[in-house]
């Protein structure tokens, strides 16, 4: 092999840097070329590559987002789309495809792997941590300390004027971040698409809060649960029980800023990993991490299996938030 090829794509998530530099440095090391696809696919489809030096990695190890750019792109769901992506990796000379970003990107790493020749390997990196195969994704660790830094500031408020609060965090299918953020943030309720959100429950909880002479309720929401978001469950809760509320939605503040530690560790780990498994030949596979051991998954399971929530901190949670 010669000469590889990167790409971020999908939700940025910080760390992704981090680990582009750990893919550069490393190919380097081993004698190969390496290309950046900008713009994720859409960059591959419109040919738009730079190539990547080891100071194309410098001083980007501590900055979130991603050097290359990212995008959500369509037409690479397409036939059409799939024969432009194969069509520019053989005339660019590509050997081998690093993918890094979560189960749309990974859909198309597949493909690729299957029908281009071209080695592919993928590295999971969204803040949702949804991907199977990896026990945590770059970008969650950094995500949760940010919407965790912002729960503290809110239980401030929240406390001197006496309000619940319905806070919504980022996970579009999955309630990885709502549950660590809830058990670190001690919130008082959880509610995710994984288990099933009974609005007289939560209701139940803020009037026995409010007997036991709590000043506050942090109720944090993931943004993909069931009931249709924290407006609808804040509204609801109003209605049954008329008190004043405010509501938080974190947004997109939990996808950008400077990764933590361990964002860079993993990401760091990852890319090293994602660099030997090409060299060893390896493809349609994603590298991750599992108890601390790198893991290689085939890429079809990485969004066919579904990553368990952490049971022991679904059980805690009720336990610990009285
Ligand atoms: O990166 C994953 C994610 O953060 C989801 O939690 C969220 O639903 C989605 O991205 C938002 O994406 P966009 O930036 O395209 O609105």
């Amino acid at each position: 092999m010669r000469r590889i090829a990167v790409l971020t794509s999908g939700g940025d998530a910080p760390g992704m840097n981090a680990c582009l530099r750990a893919v550069i440095r490393s190919a380097i090391h081993h004698h190969l070329e390496v290309t950046g696809i900008m713009q994720g696919y859409r960059g591959l489809l419109d040919a738009d590559l730079r190539s990547l030096n080891l100071r194309s990695a410098a001083n980007i190890i501590q900055r979130g987002g991603t050097i290359l750019g990212t995008a959500r792109c369509e037409e690479m769901k397409t036939e059409a789309g799939m024969e432009k992506a194969i069509e520019v990796l053989h005339k660019e000379g590509i050997e081998g495809l690093i993918t890094l970003g979560g189960d749309g990107t990974f859909r198309g790493a597949r493909e690729l792997s299957d029908r281009s020749g071209v080695k592919v390997v993928g590295i999971p990196a969204t803040i949702d941590n949804d991907v199977y195969g990896t026990d945590f994704s770059i970008g969650f660790d950094t995500a949760v300390n940010t919407a965790l830094e912002s729960i503290d500031r809110i239980r401030d408020t929240a406390e001197s004027l006496q309000r619940p609060f319905f806070i919504e965090v980022m996970g579009k299918n999955r309630g990885f971040i709502a549950l660590e953020v809830g058990v670190s943030g001690g919130a008082e309720s959880v509610l995710i698409p994984e288990t099933k959100t009974m609005i007289e429950k939560v209701c139940r909880r803020i009037n026995q809060d409010i007997k036991r002479g709590k000043k506050s309720s942090i109720i944090v929401v993931a943004e993909g649960d069931e009931v249709g978001g924290v407006f609808r469950i804040a509204q609801q809760v109003w209605e049954r029980l008329g008190i004043e509320y405010r509501i938080c939605v974190l947004g997109h503040v939990q996808r950008g800023g400077s990764p933590t530690a361990r964002d860079r560790i993993l990401g760091s780990k990852l890319g090293v990993a994602a660099v030997e498994a090409l060299i060893s030949d390896q493809t349609g596979c994603m590298v991750g991490e599992v108890k601390g051991e790198i893991a290689y998954t085939p890429l079809e399971d990485t969004w066919r299996k579904v990553k368990p929530l952490d049971d022991y901190l679904l059980r805690l949670l009720p336990l610990l938030a009285t």
